[in-house]
């Protein structure tokens, strides 16, 4: 949900969809609500209502359409454009959204996005932007207590942002999340990411060092991006992936009939081999 032009289409294509950047420019504005549902996670569905944001469907979603729109939500996501002129008018569209969905979904988890963070360039401004919105939005209403995150379509933003709503959705996250634990000890990893197949979204992270292995993670998950569009490009699949240099050695393999699996080793005295045949051996403990 979000006013028109905000980037709600943007963020689906890019995410669901395998669209660039680049190619969101050419995107139309949505007619009233347009569904998709996509196979998240081997058997999970995961139903998408991308809501058109001109004024004439906003009023009919908050009028004769709000137990439709706002029934059996589980989560909503509310996109601001970080540049929108009336901040008033923006604002009242959110409050009218909390109250719909206090009333019709009181269980729904909100997050809100700031998007177009890529137009403030300083790192402090738009941290200062971002707190300014959390402020206002903590104030809002008591019964939603929304995550906010700053985002864009030009970084690594949007694909953590989707990344920490999605894997709230899966059910057996803290097995998974156990289970991986285990894996990373047995295996002497120094850091085993799991990555849902479809959309590359990271479903679970585990790091033996929290601090250096998050900074590391992000050059990584960078590199995979880009290394997966170049497969689009040339219509050809991702396939594994492998680095291999003094400091450390990453692959990154297909796990599960749903995932790819990522592990880092640091130690040169684990052998690739090694390490490739424990994640071919923890296959059908996952699967
Ligand atoms: P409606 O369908 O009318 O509700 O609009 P929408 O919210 O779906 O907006 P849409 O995704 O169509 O995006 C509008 C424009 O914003 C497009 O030209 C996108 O390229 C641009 N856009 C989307 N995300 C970003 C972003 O993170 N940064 C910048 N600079 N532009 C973006």
């Amino acid at each position: 949900m979000g006013r028109s032009g905000a980037g709600k289409t943007s963020m689906r294509s890019l995410i669901f969809a395998n669209y660039s950047a680049h190619d969101t420019r050419r995107l139309g504005a949505t007619i009233d609500v347009e569904h998709s549902t996509v196979q998240f996670m081997g058997d999970m569905s995961l139903n998408i209502w991308d809501c058109g944001g001109q004024h004439k469907y906003l009023d009919n979603y908050m009028n004769e359409q709000k137990e439709n729109i706002f029934g059996n939500v589980e989560v909503l996501i509310y996109v601001f454009d970080l540049e929108t002129a009336n901040k008033d008018s923006e604002y009242t569209l959110y409050d009218e959204c909390i109250n719909n969905l206090g009333k019709y979904s009181r269980d729904a988890k909100v997050y809100t996005l700031v998007h177009k963070m890529d137009k403030i360039p300083e790192a402090d401004l738009k941290e200062a932007k971002l707190d300014m919105y959390r402020r206002a939005l903590a104030k809002r209403s008591d019964l939603f207590k929304p995550e906010v995150f700053g985002t864009s379509i030009w970084d690594n933003t949007l694909f953590h942002a989707w990344s920490q709503i999605v894997r709230r959705l899966v059910p057996s996250m803290s097995t998974i999340e156990r289970h991986l634990e285990r894996f990373q000890k047995l295996t002497e990893a120094a850091e085993v990411v799991l990555f849902e197949r479809a959309t590359f979204l990271v479903v679970c992270s585990i790091n033996s060092d929290k601090g250096a292995g998050s900074n590391k993670y992000m050059v990584v998950s960078q590199a995979i991006k880009t290394y997966r569009n170049r497969c689009t490009a040339i219509q050809s699949a991702l396939q594994s992936f492998e680095i291999r240099n003094r400091d450390f050695s990453l692959f990154i393999e297909p796990f599960t009939k749903s995932t790819f699996i990522l592990v880092i080793t640091t130690d040169p005295e684990i052998e690739p081999a090694v390490t490739k045949a424990n994640i071919k051996a923890a296959q059908p403990h996952f699967q």
